[in-house]
């Protein structure tokens, strides 16, 4: 199948996906467009026949970032490639793959490779500081590779697909963190930044000091945004709690980048002897099990 544009979108609230995600893009070596669908009201590019789709989100709760679902909901794909990026903080990414799998094949995209890369916790920021490194990385361009090499050796997307991505149906529950930012009064100069970057709302733009904790999915877009330095993730000392309780739990300090494979599935010929008639199918299909490998995947902050 023939390639010749990439288009990315990702999802990101301290930036480490969009790093990840525009690596990948780059590796690609073709024309790109990178899109950064994390703002409310953020609208996903438009898909040709000859794009491959990715599509990056950091694991949140070992899940899809709600928001991201609803950006995905308005994507349209016809048999468009797609290749799926997760990354995640040293933990486990649970069922986020198989979730971002399914809601890309809803809208029709066909994953033909998948990977998932440790990065910086950004919200038990103890943990994996330093990530994603050259050896994470390393994954990352190696998922351009597998992904490009493999739509090249098949006539269409199809031909291609991952059969098979980790996770569990139904998908593990999350329902969020009790962190939210909180703000010094005293240095907002009341610019509507983090009120604009918020994926939800949650942020009153005529009163940024307010959150609205139901709506907020304390991804920290906000704190990123504040060129004022007047937001922080807020929790005090059961931050700090979690924070090194979360820590204390080897091997999340150690972990090394895991995942990258994608299917492989080849058509053999009809073996002598097989049936041969027409009416019969003329190759035979056999799908090859996915080439998984994420070691010590961690049962999970319950
Ligand atoms: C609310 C929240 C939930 C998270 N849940 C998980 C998790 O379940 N497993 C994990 O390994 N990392 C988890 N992380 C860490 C992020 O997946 C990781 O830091 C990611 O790279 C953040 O991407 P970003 O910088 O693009 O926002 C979580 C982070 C936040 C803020
Ligand atoms: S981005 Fe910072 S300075 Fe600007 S409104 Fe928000 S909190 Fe205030
Ligand atoms: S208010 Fe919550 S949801 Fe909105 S950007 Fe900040 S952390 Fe993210």
């Amino acid at each position: 199948m023939r390639v010749t544009a990439v288009k990315a979108l990702y999802f990101t609230g301290a930036g480490t996906t969009r790093l990840v995600a525009e690596r990948l893009v780059e590796r690609c070596g073709l024309p790109a467009e990178a899109t950064d669908v994390t703002p409310r009201g953020s609208v996903p590019p438009a898909f040709g026949e000859h794009d491959l789709a990715v599509f990056a989100v950091p694991s949140y709760g070992g899940r899809v970032p709600a928001p991201m679902l609803e950006r995905i909901a308005l994507c349209e794909g016809r048999d468009t490639p797609a290749v799926l990026l997760v990354t995640y903080g040293n933990r486990a990414i649970d069922d986020t793959l198989l979730e971002l799998a399914d809601a890309v094949r809803e809208r029709g995209f066909v994953p033909v490779a998948a990977a998932a890369v440790v990065a910086h916790h950004s919200l038990m920021t103890n943990v994996a500081e330093g990530r994603p490194d050259e050896k994470d990385l390393a994954v990352v361009d190696e998922l351009a590779r597998v992904a490009l090499a493999r739509l090249s050796a098949a006539p269409d997307a199809r031909s291609a697909e991952l059969s098979d991505v980790p996770g569990n149906r139904p998908y593990r529950e999350f329902g969020g963190v009790p962190f939210h930012p909180e703000t010094d009064a005293t240095r907002c100069v009341s610019c509507g930044a983090c009120a604009g970057q918020c994926p939800t709302g949650a942020i009153d733009p005529d009163e940024p000091a307010r959150t609205e904790a139901g709506r907020c999915v304390s991804c920290f877009r906000c704190v990123a945004a504040c060129s004022a330095g007047a937001r922080r993730i807020g929790g005090g000392p059961a931050l700090a709690a979690a924070r090194a309780a979360f820590a204390a739990r080897p091997p999340w300090g150690t972990k090394e980048p895991s995942i990258s494979h994608v299917s492989e599935h080849r058509d053999a010929r009809t073996r002598k002897g097989s049936p041969h008639v027409h009416g019969h199918p003329l190759y035979r299909r056999r799908r090859r099990h996915v080439l998984w490998s994420q070691p010590g995947l961690d049962p999970g902050l319950r």
